[in-house]
């Protein structure tokens, strides 16, 4: 077997009503995941979704798990990568699955990064009008994001995410060990979203992060620790807005530039999601300062240094390739759906750790910005 479980992994409680769970943080906590299980569901079967990627590296650990203490499962994998957020493998996933005989009261397990979580998490949601579902987040992103929070989702020709449901699992169980095979660029791409939890709320772990992050990317415990912070900050914000009516929205700082970016360069592994956030975040920081000087220009400066040093892209030419022309930037910000007759909503920082949501911004300045910010060399 793997590592021994730790005896006493991080606990983080969403605090959701008759919807709560429990997130499980540790290194080998995967071990757990039967007993786990078993405790919320006696008797419950399991349906595992996993792609063929993390299959490879921790799908026999899982079944093991599993099957130690008696619970049965069946399986289906799905090809690695975005495009298995389709409803052609949606359906798929939802056929195997009651293909399996799982029942109301058995267990559907995501077992692999965000693409897995949300698409394991919609089958979930609908498949006999709702299954359980226990998260297993393989990425540092999924780990410290999308599998915290219930938004689940498969994507449509309109775009990404919108086909999908409210649904909560009743366990995220985060194994940091499992990150060790995660390749480097998708590692930071997802430290992104952990450094964007110190640069909306949390000025000391912000300042933390700068200190140790090196030790979260070997593993150290210093891993466990960032995780547990982000899976709190994320959690707290999720229990008072769990439908994203406001505050909630916090979350998606860095996001507005980071999504007209991530389309621009087509979705492809030229940009990941979490490179975006980085360029996005940095920008964010910047447009905050020029927009009303509350921020100071060495606090946008910080947060490029840091962001840079772990090898994040920060400037839109650190992209490769040919950047974007700013009017297509500014039409893929209006499709965005925050958008509200010219006057767009965005996060907005008043320093380092202080997030919030600005509905009124115009149009124009976005734009001003954005060419300033292409023709800077
Ligand atoms: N539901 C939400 O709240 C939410 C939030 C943020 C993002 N998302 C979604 O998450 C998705 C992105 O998630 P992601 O970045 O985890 O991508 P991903 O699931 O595609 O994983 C990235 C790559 O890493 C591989 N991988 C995963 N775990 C591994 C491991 N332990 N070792 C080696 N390789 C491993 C995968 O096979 C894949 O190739 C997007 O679809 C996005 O829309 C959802
Ligand atoms: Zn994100």
């Amino acid at each position: 077997m793997t590592a021994a479980v730790r005896p006493d992994p991080a606990v983080v409680r969403v605090a959701l009503g008759s919807r709560s769970y429990d997130i499980v943080i540790g290194r080998g906590v995967i071990a757990s995941l039967g007993a786990r299980i078993t405790a919320l569901r006696p008797g419950a079967k399991a349906f595992i979704v996993s792609d063929d990627n993390v299959a490879r590296y921790v799908l026999a650990d899982a079944e093991a798990a599993l099957t130690r203490v008696g619970v049965t499962s069946s399986r289906a994998i799905v090809a690695a990568g975005e495009a298995s957020k389709s409803y052609r493998v949606f359906e798929q996933v939802c056929e195997a699955i009651l293909g399996s005989h799982i029942e109301r009261g058995d267990m559907v397990v995501a077992l692999g990064g965000g693409v897995i979580g949300d698409l394991a998490g919609f089958a979930a949601a609908v498949v006999r009008r709702g299954l359980d579902y226990v998260q297993v987040p393989t990425t540092l992103l999924a780990q410290v994001d999308s599998s915290v929070g219930g938004k689940t989702a498969i994507d449509s020709a309109h775009g990404k995410n919108l086909i999908g449901a409210f649904h909560q699992p009743i366990l995220v169980l985060a194994d940091t060990a499992l990150l060790d095979t995660l390749p480097q660029r998708e590692f930071r791409a997802g430290y992104a979203e952990v450094a964007k939890y110190g640069l909306i709320g949390d000025a000391a772990f912000f300042a933390w992060l700068e200190a140790n992050w090196r030790e979260i990317f070997a593993g150290g415990s210093a891993r466990e620790h960032a995780v547990a912070v982000s899976c709190r900050a994320k959690a707290a914000i999720v229990a008072r807005d769990e439908r994203e009516t406001g505050e909630r929205a916090v979350l998606n700082f860095g996001h507005t530039f980071g999504h007209a970016l991530e389309a621009a360069y087509g979705f492809s592994d030229r940009l990941l999601h979490g490179e975006a956030i980085g360029v996005g975040m940095a920008l964010a920081f910047e447009f905050s300062v020029r927009r009303q000087g509350l921020v100071a220009k060495e606090e946008a400066a910080r947060v490029r240094r840091h962001l840079a040093e772990v090898g994040l892209p920060t400037k839109i030419k650190d992209i490769a390739g040919p950047s974007p022309a700013v009017d297509d930037l500014m039409e893929l910000i209006a499709q965005d759906k925050k958008v509200r007759r010219a006057m767009l909503t965005f996060i907005l920082v008043r320093g380092i750790g202080a997030a919030f949501v600005e509905a009124g911004v115009d149009e124009r300045e976005v734009r001003a910005f954005l060419s300033e910010k292409l023709a800077e060399r």
